[in-house]
């Protein structure tokens, strides 16, 4: 009757799929607990690690639960203890890690009414109270593991990719807040067919390079035409952190979701760690805290 589960970080949008591609790393994320009980509705009862709403209609493993609840034949409802380890507004998915948590356990709880789409479906509910939106690029790859791809959101369309074996990824978190809300405000909201061309190059490139194997390929389609030029303006030293990252052999490097962390890809570990440790010296330089994570991909 009750579940622990470990809801992963993820990196969405992976420079040239904003909304659409996204990527669950196996190193960092929250750890929950589920249990089912008589009463009707959701209850947050623990809530450590960061200061954030316990109600459950502000809290978004509430409202994702609610949403679940809402379609499931079920008469009782859900306790949640969350061991919160994400810092929101950190742009490797905090939000959707509770929501798609919380979703996941409530699923397993009454032996899997729903299949995986139908989760990520509920779990949006949760991103549309954090971000506005209910983008699916974060809790996608947190309930599926590895690469995804939301092919569509309308009727919802959600591919896996497959992972190389030996690629990984370096997250370094400036510590500094931005809200995806924020973030998704200074976005222009139509694109040239010119940048469009690019950018749908890129994605294609980028699948295929999961797909094939192609180191280089992954790396020279990880440019964003379209949301990095704007975004990157809100975190500092961007550039050149992208640039040291690149100088130490990453294969390429962008926002992590809707920023401040910046990822890099790289093939093998070890150049993961020096990739890391390179952008770490940046941010050494300009006097700002930072978190860093390598992780592989599974
Ligand atoms: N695709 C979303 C955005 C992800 O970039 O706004 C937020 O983590």
């Amino acid at each position: 009757n009750e579940v622990k589960v470990f809801c992963p970080a993820t990196v969405a949008n992976i420079s040239c799929g904003f909304d659409v591609l996204g990527v669950a790393l196996d190193a960092v994320g929250d750890e929950m607990t589920v249990r089912k009980v008589t009463e009707k509705g959701i209850k947050i009862t623990k809530l450590s690690g960061q200061d954030l709403p316990k109600e459950t209609l502000n809290n978004v493993a509430g409202v994702a639960g609610n949403a679940f609840l809402l379609a499931a034949d079920y008469e009782g409802g859900f306790e949640i203890e969350i061991n919160k380890k994400i810092k929101p507004g950190s742009g490797i998915g905090s939000s959707a890690a509770s929501s798609a948590g919380a979703v996941w356990a409530m699923n397993h709880l009454l032996d899997y009414p729903f299949n995986n789409t139908d989760l990520v479906k509920f779990a949006m509910e949760g991103e549309r109270l954090a971000s506005d939106v209910a983008h699916a690029d974060n809790v996608a790859p947190a309930l599926f593991g590895g690469f995804t791809l939301v092919r569509s959101y309308s009727p919802l369309d959600i591919i896996t990719i497959p992972a190389p074996s030996e690629l990984f990824i370096t997250i370094i978190h400036p510590q500094i807040e931005i809200k995806t809300s924020d973030s998704r405000k200074i976005l222009k909201t139509t694109i040239s067919m010119e940048t469009g061309i690019k950018q749908w190059g890129n994605v294609g490139g980028l699948i295929a390079g999961l797909f094939k194997e192609d180191y280089a390929l992954i790396g020279r389609s990880l440019e964003d035409h379209i949301v990095e030029p704007i975004r990157s303006i809100l975190i500092p030293g961007f550039d050149e952190v992208k640039k040291t990252a690149l100088s130490a052999g990453a294969l390429g490097s962008g926002i992590s979701g809707s920023g401040p962390s910046i990822f890099a890809f790289s093939k093998g570990k070890e150049t993961a760690i020096k990739v890391g440790n390179a952008m770490k010296l940046v941010y050494d330089k300009i006097g700002i805290a930072y978190e860093i994570h390598v992780s592989k991909i599974n």
